[in-house]
């Protein structure tokens, strides 16, 4: 008794002295251990990136699957995930067939960092922050409007678009007893100089458009002609774009509100020209003159 008593003392020590970590389940394989996101905190993060039946998501490091096999039951999704490991891939797929979802979620051998993640309108992680950082350049590259959400840790000076903290009781391992959720949408590259028309009798026909981008923050200039003058609340969510500026024909502020969809190296949309009842509302584009590439 006495013996067994030395033994659940030492267990309960080594419980407090050992890194979080290592209390993980042993049958991760590869870069970082595995620990399961609290279903809880799965359902909140595939709900901040709004996850319906037309996504297609991919969990890099896929554990028991359970991001993509909540996706496909819960939400309607299709996706897949990958892991290096053999015990883990086959649970996930096993429990696919249990949840009826084996049509729209399956789970694959693969190194994460070698997934093709050109499918995905949704990518979900469970990483450490390095190995997010690492995959940051390939994500950026997706198509703009492209949600991210990662448990936990974060993506370096890409600040995320939403976050937010759960308070996780179960929750043993990493930050126990809490989880950060954070969310980023891939935003429309537009770093550089634009031309752009617009159709409006209140103003000249030809503006240069300049925006300095960091991830999905811009700042940006218009130009008529004369001195560029600062865009209002410029703004990148995806692929979409909005600015303002106001411009002084005669003694009167006409106020320009724009808004378009980038499409690679064009931008189309609708300007609200003025206030009111004599308020217009017209077409404009742009086509890129010279970009600037931002921080990947
Ligand atoms: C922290 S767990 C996350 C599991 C699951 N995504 C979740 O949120 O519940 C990380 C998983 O990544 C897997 N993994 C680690 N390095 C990997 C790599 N280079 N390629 C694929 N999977 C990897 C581990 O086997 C482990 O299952």
């Amino acid at each position: 008794m006495k013996q067994l008593k030395r033994v659940w003392g030492a267990g309960l020590l080594l419980a407090l002295v050992l890194p979080s970590y290592l209390l993980a389940d042993e049958r991760g394989v590869g870069d970082v251990v595995y620990v399961p996101t609290p279903q809880v905190v799965v359902d909140e993060l595939l709900r901040m990136a709004k996850v319906g039946p037309q996504d297609f998501i991919i969990d890099l490091g896929s554990g028991d699957g359970r991001m993509v096999r909540t996706a496909a039951k819960k939400f309607g999704a299709r996706g897949f995930g990958v892991d290096l490991s053999d015990d883990l891939l086959r649970e996930s797929n096993a429990l696919a067939i249990s949840d009826g979802v084996s049509d729209r979620a399956h789970f694959v051998k693969e190194n994460l960092f070698e997934t093709d993640l050109s499918k995905a309108t949704v990518v979900t992680t469970y990483l450490l922050p390095e190995m997010n950082q690492k995959l940051r350049p390939k994500i950026l590259a997706l198509k703009p409007g492209t949600r991210v959400v990662a448990h936990d840790y974060h993506m370096g000076d890409w600040k995320p678009d939403e976050d937010k903290e759960l308070i996780v009781p179960e929750k043993k391992v990493g930050n126990p007893g809490r989880s950060f959720l954070y969310l980023w949408i891939v935003p429309a590259k537009v770093g550089g100089r634009w031309q752009a028309q617009i159709n409006s009798p209140v103003h000249p026909g030809a503006l240069e458009l300049a925006f300095s981008q960091t991830f999905q923050k811009l700042e940006g200039t218009a130009k008529t002609g004369g001195q560029p003058i600062a865009l209002l609340a410029p703004k990148i969510e995806g692929d979409q774009l909005s600015f303002a500026f106001f411009t002084k024909p005669g003694d009167n502020l006409t106020r320009h509100q724009f808004t378009g969809t980038v499409k690679g190296d064009t931008i189309d949309g609708t300007v609200k020209v003025g206030d009111g009842a004599s308020q217009q509302q017209l077409a404009w584009s742009a086509k890129v003159q010279q970009r600037v590439a931002g921080p990947q």
